[in-house]
């Protein structure tokens, strides 16, 4: 029998929340500074399978989260259609050359920066008990075409949007060199064992409605079909951060799986407006689990409730920040495993 999270991601409506948080492995553990301390780098960690396996296994040890997801990161997929990349301490990735600088056609694709990663899946999915599900993931074109145009992170991707407006035959040709490296890399780890899989939109929130439709929903759309040919039962949840009201032309228009939605949107507005049955994920905010107390519970149930006549995983809705207590954690585990559905309190 499937696990909780790859049942509600299916569609069943379950009387108690399976869990798992965005950014789960990472810096506010213990056990991951120390493994990060002793590799060096963090592509070091990735791109030793050995060590992403386990750092991918370390909250489910000590949480028993419903989900385990892969450790790697979005930009795996930049690397490997042969742009360089670094993480720089205190400053975040950097991707070279820029494609506002550079030619798409310059680059010269790497494919084996795909495979060690597929190892990694490979190794935790021998490792994870099967009520556990394993979860992949890519970013989306959208937000990976931010990163390599701008060559970095950038507050508003005012590169990327005034490039996609200047000259949108070449930005299309960037996206779709995108869908298709994302299409590959996401089959590679289905095939290789994950069981759903999440594309990360964290940028999706800069566009007008129009740039939106073509260069969020459509795309996603492409992949979401794609995937749904080769793989009709791994469930692929779309996260378009800072849609908005947008939310609702994305489901309707990518057909994704299951949504996740962060914490700007109010989750009565969600249930009420998104389609019936849809599986939505989130949507507490990241900062109200650093901070704890009552309001933490109060949200917290009130997403809960919110949810109730339809699947729901529960998540927070952007990444777990590296500050954030692991006492909080627990109790907010304590809070959603304690809820069940239709049970008033
Ligand atoms: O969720 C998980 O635990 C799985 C692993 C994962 C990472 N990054 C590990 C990581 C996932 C799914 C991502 C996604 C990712 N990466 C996104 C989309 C989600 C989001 O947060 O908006 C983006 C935009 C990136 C790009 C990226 N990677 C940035 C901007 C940074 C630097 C900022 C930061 O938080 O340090 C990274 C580095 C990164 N990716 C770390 C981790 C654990 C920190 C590495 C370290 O210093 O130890």
């Amino acid at each position: 029998m499937p696990g909780p999270l790859l049942r509600s991601l299916s569609g069943e409506n379950l009387d108690s929340r399976p869990v798992w948080l965005m950014r789960q492995a990472g810096r506010y553990l213990p056990e991951y500074r120390a493994l990060r301390a002793a590799k060096g780098g963090f592509l070091e960690l990735v791109y030793d399978a050995e060590a992403a396996a386990e750092i991918t296994l370390q909250p489910i040890r000590r949480f028993g989260f419903d989900g385990a997801i892969l450790f790697s990161d979005i930009l795996i997929v930049p690397y490997a259609m042969g742009q360089n990349l670094e993480f720089l301490a205190g400053e975040g990735p950097r991707l070279s050359p820029r494609l506002v600088d550079a030619q798409l056609s310059a680059l010269r694709a790497v494919p084996e920066r795909l495979t060690p990663i597929y190892d990694t899946v490979r190794r935790v999915r021998s490792q994870l008990s099967g009520d556990k599900t394993l979860l992949g993931f890519a970013g989306s074109p959208w937000t990976i075409a931010t990163y390599m145009v701008a060559g970095e992170g950038s507050r508003d991707q005012h590169d990327t949007r005034a490039y996609a407006y200047r000259d949108p035959v070449a930005f299309q040709a960037i996206i779709d060199a995108i869908v298709d490296v994302t299409v590959e890399y996401l089959a590679g780890q289905v095939e290789a064992g994950a069981e759903g899989l999440q594309l990360f939109d964290s940028w999706a929130g800069s566009l007008s409605p129009a740039q939106f439709e073509r260069w969020v929903i459509e795309p996603n759309a492409r992949i979401a079909a794609a995937i749904r040919k080769r793989y009709r039962h791994v469930p692929l949840i779309g996260f378009p951060k800072g849609a908005g009201e947008k939310l609702v032309a994305y489901a309707q228009g990518t057909k994704v799986d299951a949504i996740g939605i962060d914490e700007t949107i109010d989750p009565l507005w969600a249930a009420k407006n998104l389609p019936a049955n849809l599986p939505v994920q989130g949507n507490l905010d990241p900062l109200l689990l650093l901070a704890g107390g009552v309001e933490l519970e109060r949200q917290t149930f009130r997403i809960l409730e919110a949810f109730a006549d339809r699947p729901h995983v529960f998540n927070l809705g952007h990444g777990i920040g590296q500050f954030t207590p692991i006492e909080h954690v627990e109790h907010l585990l304590t809070v959603v495993r304690g809820w069940r559905r239709g049970q008033s309190r």
